[in-house]
């Protein structure tokens, strides 16, 4: 099938460089003329496993290509999917302006009948507005029909759910046009949902909302087995035994970022004040979150006393392990924090660095190693359960402190690694700290 894809982000390119490696012929369009120069010789914009070595082998065989002009783009395409960014207004609502210009571009330069399939996360009633405008202003020749098809990926294994998603929903008014699409997704032989278009739309926000509201529940377990005593570990895989439960999604740690729950969740919770729908409990997945962020700062605090002139390692800044992404990272907020209560900051991340520093600028430092980070500092921070943070070494790494005091945001360390050290004092989320040789 002809594909063509407006928007390269994350999601885009994703479904781009899998529909092209099941045999599709994808051309992904995007105004960025610098990403798409890179595109073309197989320079992916994002940091995400896998993506660049698909980029690569379809460019080669001749599957995929790269424009910046709508014309071309869409000569011939019969499945237009717009993987454009939603993101978020002041208010919480949605930003639809990037997704209200691709339609504008597809009406004015689609000359033949296609399907437009919608990726972005777009409010209830999104997709019918596009579909009456599509309908509008398409020429005489072009008839529209609109599918919503929510996607799940998530960022650092992004090609892996793409390939082998859970589900596949297709929200459809016209089922010749559900049809074909099930038809371009059939290779990745993968289960589906067919349902109405508002249900897709809903679903996309009430999943990322679950999942959000499954953190914060877990996130205030946590801290209620410090208060008590009782070990989250024990209790989080006690809880996911049950099915109904499930083992997903209850990791205590730091808060919950990245591109998509902050802004998902919020986007939600205004749709149902618009509505008049009362959805407290959202109102608490945000609240619970952005205290959460401040723990490890909070511990710091407690065992400190004043933070003034220490010197804190952050070791991780992205928001989860496998991406260069900063956005809504935990990191943020705990630096300016940090800052603002007269630390020094120095941060290590394999890949977040330059992403970090668009953000926090010069308020902290970027260190190029774990062992540079943590030269001489009062305390490690452990933000991004990267490998290489959970692996590192430990006895080298203590060596170097001024104190050996580990905060633990992500209980990525191993407890036996923990207990084998001859000094530490560290202190893990919902779990007892760990005390060793402290006087
Ligand atoms: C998410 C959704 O999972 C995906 O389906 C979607 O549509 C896009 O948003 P992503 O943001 O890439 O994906 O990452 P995810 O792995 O879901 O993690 C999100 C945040 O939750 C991260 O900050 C992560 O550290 C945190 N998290 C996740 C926890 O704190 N605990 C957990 O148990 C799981």
């Amino acid at each position: 099938m002809n594909v063509a894809i407006l928007g390269t982000g994350y999601v885009g390119l994703s479904t781009g460089v899998c529909l092209s490696e099941i045999g599709h012929r994808v051309v992904c369009i995007d105004l960025d003329e610098q990403k798409i120069n890179n595109l073309i010789q197989g320079i992916s914009p994002i940091y995400e496993p896998g993506l660049e070595n698909l980029l690569i082998k379809n460019i080669e065989v001749g599957r995929m290509e790269f424009t910046t002009s709508h014309r071309d783009g869409l000569k011939g395409a019969e499945i237009i999917i717009i993987a454009v960014g939603t993101p978020q207004k002041n208010d919480g609502a949605a930003d639809l302006s990037y997704l209200e210009q691709a339609v504008k571009d597809i009406s004015i330069h689609l000359e033949q009948s296609a399907i437009v399939v919608l990726k972005s996360t777009v409010p209830v009633g999104t997709n019918e507005y596009i579909k009456s405008i599509l309908d509008d202003r398409c020429s005489k020749q072009a008839a529209i029909e609109i599918i919503s098809n929510p996607e799940f990926l998530r960022q650092g294994s992004a090609i892996m759910d793409t390939m082998k998603a859970d589900r596949i929903i297709i929200g459809y008014a016209n089922r010749e046009a559900a049809n074909k699409v099930l038809e371009m997704y059939r290779p990745l032989n993968v289960p589906f949902l067919l349902t109405s278009i508002r249900s897709a739309e809903m679903i996309k926000y009430a999943s990322n909302s679950f999942l959000a509201t499954k953190i914060s529940f877990i996130n205030e377990v946590a801290n209620l087995c410090e208060a008590v005593g009782a070990d989250i570990k024990e209790v989080a895989e006690g809880m996911g035994k049950d099915k109904r439960i499930g083992e997903a999604f209850l990791r205590p740690g730091i808060g919950y970022g990245g591109s998509c729950f902050p802004k998902d969740v919020k986007a939600l919770l205004h749709t149902a004040d618009l509505h008049g729908v009362h959805f407290s409990l959202l109102k608490e997945t945000i609240a619970i979150n952005d205290l959460q962020q401040e723990t490890l700062v909070r511990k710091a605090m407690n065992r400190f006393g004043d933070l003034k002139g220490k010197k804190i390692a952050l070791l991780g800044l992205a928001f989860k392990p496998e991406t260069d992404d900063m956005r809504e990272a935990p990191s943020i907020k705990i630096s300016r924090l940090l800052t603002n209560l007269g630390a020094e900051v120095v941060a290590y991340d394999p890949v977040a660095k330059d992403n970090a520093r668009k953000i926090l600028g010069d308020t902290i430092t970027y260190s190029s190693s774990i062992n540079e980070a943590v030269l001489n500092s009062d305390a490690v921070f452990i933000i991004t359960e990267w490998k290489e943070i959970k692996y590192l070494d430990m006895a080298k790494l203590l060596k170097n402190m001024r104190h050996p005091i580990i905060f633990d945001g992500r209980n990525c360390l191993d407890e036996e690694r923990v207990r084998a050290c001859e000094a530490l004092e560290y202190y893990p989320i919902g779990r007892p700290a760990i005390l060793i040789g402290k006087k």
